[in-house]
């Protein structure tokens, strides 16, 4: 345990799942619960930040001392970050969120006739956060992403790291039940822009978040 180790940084995470809304009682959503991103808030406010949790979707518990922000689209999470990154220190995004929205939201139910036996959704791309929020960062601003991904892990992370300019990435694996989406525990690998890589075993995701926070604090502040 770290405790004073981030005292007076201002610490940005954002967690959960976004909701891109079809119509007024459907949306498209993931698996994710918000318990990564909510342990890493608890981790960082225990080490003596002042921290903005910045959360879609989850029915968690606002950890002690942090400033919550809930939000439910992932436009509405990038108006909430880039507020938000203005002041910030470090900015950790766990969020998963929604690449593509319904590119029209109807303003009533969407029925079901005897001729509609299909339908097709029309989707738009959503704006990357951490590109929007990357072209504003100054040099002392510390950005950190995950990589949620089910084939070629580090490859894919490791693209990620540079298509999005980050300090570092953790690469977590969502391919099995007991770690990643929704799980208590996790097993993850960061990586930094160097090159670096420190994989971890299966731990708890406040174990993963505390070991986060810690290399956050050794490396980069
Ligand atoms: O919430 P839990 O149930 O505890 O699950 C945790 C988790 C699996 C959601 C978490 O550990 C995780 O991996 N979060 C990232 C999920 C994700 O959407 O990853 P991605 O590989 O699609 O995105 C890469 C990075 O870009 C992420 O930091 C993401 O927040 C960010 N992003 C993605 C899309 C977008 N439009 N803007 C972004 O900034």
């Amino acid at each position: 345990p770290v405790p004073t180790a981030l005292t007076g940084k201002k610490v940005v995470v954002t967690a959960g799942g976004t909701r891109e809304p079809l119509d007024p009682v459907r949306y498209l959503t993931n698996h994710s619960s918000g318990k990564m991103g909510y342990a890493i808030a608890h981790a960082a406010q225990l080490a003596g930040a002042e921290v903005t949790l910045i959360s879609a979707n989850s029915s968690l518990q606002i950890p002690n001392h942090v400033r919550l922000i809930k939000v439910e689209t992932a436009a509405d999470m990038l108006t909430a970050v880039q507020k938000a990154f203005q002041s910030a220190d470090v900015l950790i995004m766990s969020a998963a969120i929604a690449d593509f929205r319904p590119a029209h939201v109807a303003d009533r139910k969407i029925k079901k006739s005897t001729d509609n036996q299909r339908m097709t959704l029309d989707l738009i791309r959503n704006p990357d956060i951490l590109e929007t929020v990357g072209q504003t960062k100054q040099k002392d601003q510390v950005m950190i992403g995950f990589a949620a991904e089910t084939n070629d892990l580090i490859m894919n992370a490791q693209k990620k790291i540079k298509a999005k300019n980050l300090d570092m990435i953790v690469a977590n694996d969502v391919s099995k039940k007991t770690i990643g989406f929704n799980s208590d525990n996790n097993q993850v690998t960061f990586l930094f822009a160097n090159g670096d890589q420190i994989k971890t075993d299966v731990e708890s995701k406040q174990q993963i978040a505390n070991r986060l926070v810690r290399l956050i604090a050794d490396k980069f502040l």
